[in-house]
């Protein structure tokens, strides 16, 4: 079985880490999040992947290569100006001749992909769509179905009046290849508003796989922080890739014996935590990063070559690649781009969103 991984979206809800680094590559526990999602689709047995990108692809490709390095084969299909969920499948198509998956790359969960397989076969549906509970489903696409789990109605991005249930498009479809007939070539087009509502029209059996599953779209930066939290205390276990001890510490780093670590805390390769610093997870801390004394971490996702000067403290926040922490400052529930400086005693109002390459001053 062949897997489509949509990964050329705009990830505006992302920036300012995303300006560099597309969404697909954001590290989650110091690995790109789409080495996540590839490990579990070779976990099913599903090692013949295309990725459908279009913005940083270059950054994607060159990391990810033909994927003989994850024990999978990859292949690009490129888009030049974004086609839409479906469009960009369609623009994938010529890899595509049986049934196949697709997924939404920015879902971090533990769906049992072979059960959703075998249960598209045995309903000789025309697509499948797994279904997740929500609390607030007006962000996602909203899926009614009816007592044989057949898909009766789907709303994307419901308002507040029109929601009836709290059931979602989770973003992971199985599909038979003529679907991608419905598809128009070269234009955009919509899984969510246009060929899902007109496969229901025509008549077409869509099904829904139900789970209970770990589910979170890493879209937003509260979103990516929650997941840290969630894989961090355990709550995606079946995902075998998770640390699972308190400290976890990469090659070449060492932590002060006077710095007091509390709560599950990642930390890469080639860093140094100094005397008397205070990590309270859970936090994961990048590649190469300094930290240096009576500094705070509570609850944050550092990524590279950070460094934290003496009482930099940082709360609840994201910090992306090379960014320099001065003695003093304070940040808090803040996300910081690449190459930000945040300067000697500044503190930064909480909900902070520094573009890349900024040097912020004290107000
Ligand atoms: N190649 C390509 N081209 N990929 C795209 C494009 C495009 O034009 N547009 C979006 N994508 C990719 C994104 O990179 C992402 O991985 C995925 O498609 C979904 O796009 P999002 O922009 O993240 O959509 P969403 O989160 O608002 O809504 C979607 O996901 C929800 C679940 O998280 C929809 O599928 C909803 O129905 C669903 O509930
Ligand atoms: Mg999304």
């Amino acid at each position: 079985m062949k897997a489509v991984i949509l990964v050329g979206g705009q990830a505006t809800r992302l920036l300012p880490l995303t300006y560099n680094t597309p969404k697909a590559m954001v590290p989650v526990l110091n690995t790109p999040f789409l080495e996540h999602v590839i490990h579990h689709l070779a976990s099913h047995q599903i090692k013949d992947i295309v990725l459908a990108l279009g913005r940083l692809a270059h950054s994607i490709e060159s990391h990810l290569g033909d994927g003989s390095r994850f024990g999978v084969s990859i292949r690009y299909a490129l888009e030049k100006d974004p086609l839409g969920t479906a469009g960009a499948v369609k623009n994938a198509a010529s890899y595509v001749d049986d049934t196949f998956l697709v997924l939404n790359g920015d879902i971090f969960t533990d769906l049992d992909l072979s059960a959703m397989i075998d249960f598209h076969r045995d309903r000789k549906a025309k697509a499948t769509i797994a279904l997740t509970p929500v609390e607030d489903p007006s962000a996602y696409g909203l899926i009614e179905t009816d007592a044989r789990d057949r898909v009766l109605n789907f709303l994307e991005k419901p308002d507040k009046d029109e929601i009836t249930t709290n059931m979602i498009n989770a973003g992971t479809y199985v599909l038979e290849p003529d679907v991608l007939t419905q598809i128009p070539a070269g234009v955009k087009c919509s899984f969510e508003r246009e060929v899902f509502p007109k496969l229901l029209a025509d008549g077409e059996l869509v099904c829904a796989y139900t789970s209970r599953a770990y589910w979170i779209d890493i879209g937003t930066p509260p979103m990516y922080l929650q997941l840290h939290s969630d894989l961090l205390n355990g709550k995606c276990r079946q995902y075998d890739n998770t640390p699972r001890s308190e400290i976890t510490t990469g090659v070449n780093s060492s932590i002060h014996p006077t710095a007091r670590i509390e709560g599950p805390t990642v930390i890469g390769a080639n860093c140094s935590i100094g005397p008397g610093v205070k990590i309270s997870g859970p936090v994961a801390i990048g590649d190469g990063c300094t930290i240096q004394e009576e500094s705070v971490i509570k609850k944050s996702i550092i990524w590279r070559n950070a460094r934290l000067e003496p009482h930099a403290r940082v709360t609840m926040s994201i910090i992306a690649d090379n960014c320099c922490l001065r003695s003093g400052c304070l940040c808090e529930e803040s996300v910081l781009g690449d190459n930000v400086t945040v300067a000697y005693d500044c503190h930064l109002p909480p909900g902070s969103s520094i573009e890349p390459g900024t040097t912020v001053e004290p107000a």
